[in-house]
């Protein structure tokens, strides 16, 4: 093969903008040269390297929209709208390829990226965009190319991850362990998308649509996250062998797609649940493959680089040939989380008086929700008077435990609303 020139422009020299010019500063390849010919950094930096020298520095990427001379727009922004929208739509509109790690951006506006992409026939590559350090939109782009993706599940957010797991490990609650990842810089200044699930929802939208050829919108998917888990459920659910994960999951059954956001109990010895800290971990059921795992550093500036960096590179080797899925768009119903049949994890605070778990039991028959397991914790403190009880329930349907547990709550021994958690039987 021939040595082949690639033009690229870069947008936005932050974390990720940082991480990918040391790696293309790195990069040696006798097949592909990457020629630099703009950089748009709103903050004024030093540079280092000759690859530079001949290239042009914008103050603002608005400025992206006036220029020509790449192949390649790498937009390293951010943010579902403003100028990171503009630059990326108008260099497809321009029929440039473009490489993102803007998962809000690509989430929201998937399906016209898809369309642009199609009609100009350019290519839009975002391998970054969810887990940067696991190249899972290539698994299921190329690798499981010849199998039915049946369910993808895992762990998306290394923020979330690393507070779950930091407070089993150092036995505090939520908002210190915050503060701390804060303080290391695994959790932004701003954390509420990573805790309440949304960057969560974000990432498993593009895997569904990719994986199920469908316009899963991340706006449809109902996420609940991670900030009401109290270090007390963390350690009652070790004691019953179980994780608290906060899972994205995306299901196929039948014609109808499931698309799951919140944090769950997971037997110890599943996959995901022994993925800790800031890691990512997927997995990815198929017909032939089974069961694909696949962990890795899911941000962080060298790790996501690696993805955009792999993305220029097959760009310009021509590997993307526009297979756009657009073409192939399916539809399906979407299966809402009232639908989900499943188990729970139940704690109740209640007076420690007889009748309670006949109370209980009681709304429970009402509802067809069988018990599993049942424990009492013993009170200390200034709680002397409450029983904490625990449940473990087999499978029920969602909007009849939401039910049971509206009505359970005003019973008269109840002191605390009832704390719910689902169970998923992965292994
Ligand atoms: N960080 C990660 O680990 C990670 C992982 C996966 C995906 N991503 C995605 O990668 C993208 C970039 O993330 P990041 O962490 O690198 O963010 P970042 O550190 O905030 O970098 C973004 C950079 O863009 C610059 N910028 C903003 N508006 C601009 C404009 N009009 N013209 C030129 N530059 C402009 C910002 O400048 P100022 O400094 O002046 O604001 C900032 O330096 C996001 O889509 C993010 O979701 C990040």
């Amino acid at each position: 093969m021939s040595s082949v020139n690639v033009k690229i422009a870069i947008a936005g020299i932050g974390t990720v903008g940082g991480g990918l010019l040391e790696l293309i500063r790195k990069y040696k390849s006798s097949d592909i040269k990457i020629n630099v010919t703009a950089v748009a950094s709103r903050r004024k930096q030093k540079f280092h390297g000759q690859f530079l020298k001949n290239t042009l520095f914008f103050k603002d990427a608005k400025e992206l929209l006036s220029f020509d001379d790449y192949d390649i727009l790498v937009e390293l922004i951010g943010g579902e709208g403003g100028v990171a929208k503009k630059i990326v739509f108008d260099a497809l509109k321009k029929k440039k390829n473009v490489v993102t790690a803007n998962k809000a951006l690509v989430a929201k506006f998937w399906k016209e990226l898809k369309s642009l992409e199609y009609k100009n026939k350019c290519v839009l590559k975002y391998e970054a965009a969810v887990a940067g350090g696991i190249p899972i939109i290539k698994v299921i782009e190329e690798f499981l190319l010849s199998n039915k993706i049946k369910r993808i599940y895992g762990i998306l957010n290394g923020t979330s991850n690393y507070i779950l797991s930091k407070m089993l490990s150092s036995n505090k609650e939520f908002k210190s362990i915050l503060i701390d990842a804060q303080k290391l810089g695994y959790a932004e200044s701003d954390p509420t998308f990573d805790i309440d699930g949304t960057d969560t929802a974000q990432k498993l939208s593009i895997l569904s649509s990719l994986a199920f050829s469908f316009n899963n919108s991340a706006n449809s998917i109902k996420n609940e996250g991670i900030d009401k888990i109290k270090l007390v459920d963390l350690k009652i659910a070790e004691s019953l062998g179980y994780k608290i994960k906060l899972l994205g999951i995306t299901e196929i059954d039948k014609k109808r797609i499931k698309n799951y956001v919140y944090p769950c109990l997971l037997s110890k010895d599943s996959f995901v649940a022994e993925v800790d800290d800031v890691y990512n971990g997927i997995v990815v059921e198929s017909d032939y493959c089974k069961k694909s795992f696949f962990v890795g550093e899911g941000a962080g500036a060298y790790p996501t680089a690696t993805s955009v960096l792999s993305d220029i590179v097959n760009l310009s080797k021509g590997k993307e040939n526009n297979l756009s899925i657009y073409s192939q768009l399916k539809k399906y119903d979407s299966v809402t989380l009232e639908d989900r049949y499943g188990s729970f994890y139940l704690r109740f605070t209640t007076d420690d008086r007889s009748g309670v778990i006949s109370g209980i039991a009681e709304q429970f028959k009402k509802y067809n929700i069988s018990m599993k397991s049942m424990l009492q914790k013993e009170q200390t403190g200034n709680y002397t008077n409450n029983a904490t009880i625990v449940i473990t329930t087999h499978n029920c349907f969602e909007r009849d435990m939401m039910k049971a547990l509206k009505r359970i709550n005003n019973l008269n021994f109840i002191r605390e609303k009832t704390v719910y958690i689902r169970i998923e039987k992965f292994k």
